[in-house]
């Protein structure tokens, strides 16, 4: 049978809450009331065919790219779904790294491609090794697929490595979805999108995970144009047109963009910094660190990584994702970016589950 669901998406939707909920991979909500807007000018209806200009002309002043490349989508969950729907076809190859975001590897079963996997390994800190993608490449591979920053790990792939995997790709007629919806929240000279490396670039984003106007659902894939109009086409079948005060909303983000990153940024940093020092005092731990996502993948070094979580949540009402999400049942995930003192609260749980666990 077709695959046509997402764990993943299903145990977050019914199974993530918890009074300590470390099962985030977002930053905090945004409130309107703290957005500079003026509220009579919204609107219900409005003229918006294959794209709001105003949104389209904000997202590509964002990236320095031309508009005509920018396909908007609803999060960057639709905007994987049509980048990969437009571009496979059933049968066709697809590499995927492993570990990857589930909703990733399920809309490529769903599609029917034929998905291979590429490791990416905690002894080479998760980085992508070229080396491993020109193993499984060949002249059927279609297209080549990985987060940057990678989910869950939060290790950043450079531009060098990127070019690199763009070659392979050139090299077989394929071409690279990188996933970029968490590249600004590296604050530090944050790179530039992997789209100006190269016409084998397909690149999709949104503002809910750094943001933190997730609601808004404002989403986008960037792609050459004869693609991007693949994907308009394509999209008339799925959601048509989006919700239109959802549009204007996301068009008022944009202009105050760098206020709602900042914002978040603060906990983020402060986050991270209480993470590291809880991962150095606790030797049952082990964890790749980077200085920039929202996310951190721990590693439970003995014992079963299920079975402690469930503990956690059971008892001490904390909840993490489990690595069983990201095929590595040892691992779970840490979100960061929300709020400290409850990250400070679901850590000292975690540190006393561990007692009764071990
Ligand atoms: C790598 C990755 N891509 C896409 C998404 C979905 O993002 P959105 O909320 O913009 O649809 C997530 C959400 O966790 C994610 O981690």
């Amino acid at each position: 049978m077709r695959h046509n669901h997402s764990d993943y998406m299903h145990w977050s939707k019914t199974q993530s809450r918890a009074r300590f909920n470390l099962a985030t991979s977002g930053v905090a909500w945004f409130p309107l009331r703290e957005l500079p807007i003026d509220l009579d000018k919204l609107e219900i209806n409005g003229d918006n065919s294959y794209g709001y200009a105003l949104l389209q002309e904000a997202i590509a002043v964002h990236h320095g790219i031309d508009p005509e490349c920018v396909v908007e989508s609803a999060g960057t969950s639709m905007a994987n779904h049509l980048a990969m729907a437009a571009i496979i076809e059933p049968g066709d190859e697809v590499l995927i790294e492993h570990p990857a975001y589930g909703p990733i590897l399920d809309v490529a079963q769903y599609l029917q491609a034929n998905v291979k996997r590429f490791p990416r390994t905690e002894e080479n800190g998760w980085a992508v090794d070229p080396n491993e993608i020109r193993r499984c490449v060949t002249p059927k591979t279609r297209l080549i697929v990985i987060t940057n920053l990678h989910n869950p790990t939060s290790v950043l792939t450079p531009d060098s490595v990127l070019r690199e995997i763009g070659d392979i790709a050139r090299s077989v007629g394929a071409l690279v979805l990188v996933d970029e919806v968490y590249l600004d929240a590296v604050y530090q000279r944050t790179p530039r999108t992997s789209f100006h490396l190269g016409p084998e670039f397909v690149v999709t984003s949104s503002l809910t995970k750094v943001y933190g106007v997730s609601g808004l659902r404002c989403g986008w894939i960037l792609a050459r144009p004869d693609l991007a109009w693949k994907m308009r086409r394509l999209n008339d079948l799925y959601s048509a047109t989006p919700v239109y005060p959802g549009l204007l909303l996301a068009v008022a983000v944009f202009k105050h963009l760098n206020r709602l990153r900042e914002k978040a940024r603060r906990i983020v940093d402060a986050d991270r910094k209480l993470l590291r020092d809880f991962l150095v005092r606790q030797s049952a731990f082990s964890a790749v660190t980077t200085d920039w996502g929202t996310t951190s993948f721990v590693q439970l070094r003995d014992g079963n990584a299920d079975v402690f979580l469930e503990r956690l949540r059971a008892e001490f009402d904390t909840s993490a994702v489990p690595g069983r999400f990201f095929e590595m049942p040892d691992h779970f995930r840490i979100g960061m970016g929300v709020n400290t003192e409850m990250l400070a609260e679901g850590l000292d749980c975690i540190s006393r589950a561990l007692t009764s666990f071990t």
